[in-house]
């Protein structure tokens, strides 16, 4: 089968296309055809050697690596003592995600991968696989962030910044979904997207200051971080929160002067929360946009498009370009 592999760790040029033994289930896992693949911030990281990581928050890699976590795809065998699924079923998920040792992720650059038979829920029928494969990880970073970190209730007002992204876009639409008010934050050529979202208002940061535009909000949830994050102390209210997805700086002790939490984490896999998500996007009350989908073969070109930034949704690997070999 083809992979996509890393040798050594750089720019993407180092995502080579490998022709490779495909992997065998083992014991709770099964075998799935790989059609689409979710491109996710840290399997560039990882391609990088996590520069944009602390030092000591980096994990250890085993060279060479498949990158990936996110897929979308069909079951096509199943390891001992797997009763979940049989083969022919189309699943979507996050697979092991945050394993030590192989870039932080399940292999999923790749025709075929395997899967524990719990990372993986139902695909919806009528969903086609690039769009299934954008949702799992950050589907569940929002989720995980909304409901179980803020406990997001209706009529609160939540900012979202950097909210035309693969995270931030499935927030806005998880918080609007949820009852609360959204002030999403993003470049000028987002805007009409994230109304159609259904953001009640949506902040240009290149044009406005975000501290002249919203003020007294609950909750940031800051999809971008850096060394500005501290400027929305300004924004929030005294028993407010702060919610960083990614490092930035947030002065700590000043919030805690201010009354404002400043709590942030990590995402993880959640079997039940993928099968909600799943759910809405099935009902259409989630959309996943795709900035661009990719032969796998292209996932150079992809990486180089992922670190130009500015995306609109997410980018996506396809590898049913060409039909690999039969494996059970
Ligand atoms: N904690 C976790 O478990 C977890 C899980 C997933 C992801 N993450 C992290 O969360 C971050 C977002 O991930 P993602 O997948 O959503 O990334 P993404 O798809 O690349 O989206 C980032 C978005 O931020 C916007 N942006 C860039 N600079 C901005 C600024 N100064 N102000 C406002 N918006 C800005 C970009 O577009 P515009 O500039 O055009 O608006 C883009 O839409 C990444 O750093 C990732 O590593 C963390």
């Amino acid at each position: 089968m083809q992979a996509i592999r890393v040798h050594e760790q750089g720019g993407p040029d180092v995502l080579r296309l490998d022709e490779v033994t495909p992997p065998e289930p083992g014991p709770g896992d099964v075998l799935v055809r790989v059609h689409a693949a979710g491109i996710n911030p840290p399997d560039w990281y990882a391609r990088s050697g996590f520069s944009t990581i602390p030092p000591d928050l980096r994990p250890p890699i085993r060279l060479p690596f498949t990158p990936g976590s996110d897929l979308s795809g069909v079951v096509t065998a199943i390891g001992a003592g797997v009763t979940r699924w049989r083969p022919g079923d189309e699943v979507l998920g996050m697979v092991r995600f945050g394993q030590i040792g192989n870039g932080g992720g399940g292999r999923t650059y790749a025709e075929f991968t395997t899967s524990p038979a719990d990372d993986l829920v139902r695909k919806p029928s009528h969903v086609d696989h690039a769009t299934a494969a954008g949702l799992p990880m950050a589907g569940l970073t929002a989720y995980q962030f909304l409901v179980d970190r803020i406990g997001l209730k209706p009529g609160a007002t939540i900012l979202v910044n950097g909210a035309a992204g693969g995270v931030g876009h499935l927030a806005v639409q998880l918080a609007q979904h949820l009852g609360a008010r959204v002030i999403a934050v993003a470049s000028g050529r987002h805007q009409q997207f994230l109304r159609d979202l259904g953001a009640d208002q949506v902040v240009d940061y290149t044009t406005t200051d975000v501290t002249t535009a919203a003020r007294d909000v609950d909750h940031v949830l800051d999809c971008v971080g850096g060394p500005n994050g501290h400027r929305f102390l300004a924004v929030v209210r005294n028993g407010g929160t702060i919610n960083p997805v990614f490092f930035g700086e947030y002065h700590r002790d000043r919030a805690a002067d201010l009354g404002i939490t400043v709590d942030g984490g990590q995402v993880h896999t959640d079997h039940d929360q993928l099968e909600t998500l799943a759910g809405l996007l099935a009902d259409g009350h989630l959309r996943v946009a795709l900035d661009g989908v990719y032969p796998l073969a292209d996932a150079a070109a992809a990486h180089t498009r992922a670190e130009r930034g500015h995306l609109q949704g997410k980018l996506v690997l396809t590898t049913t370009t060409r039909v690999p070999p039969a494996i059970d």
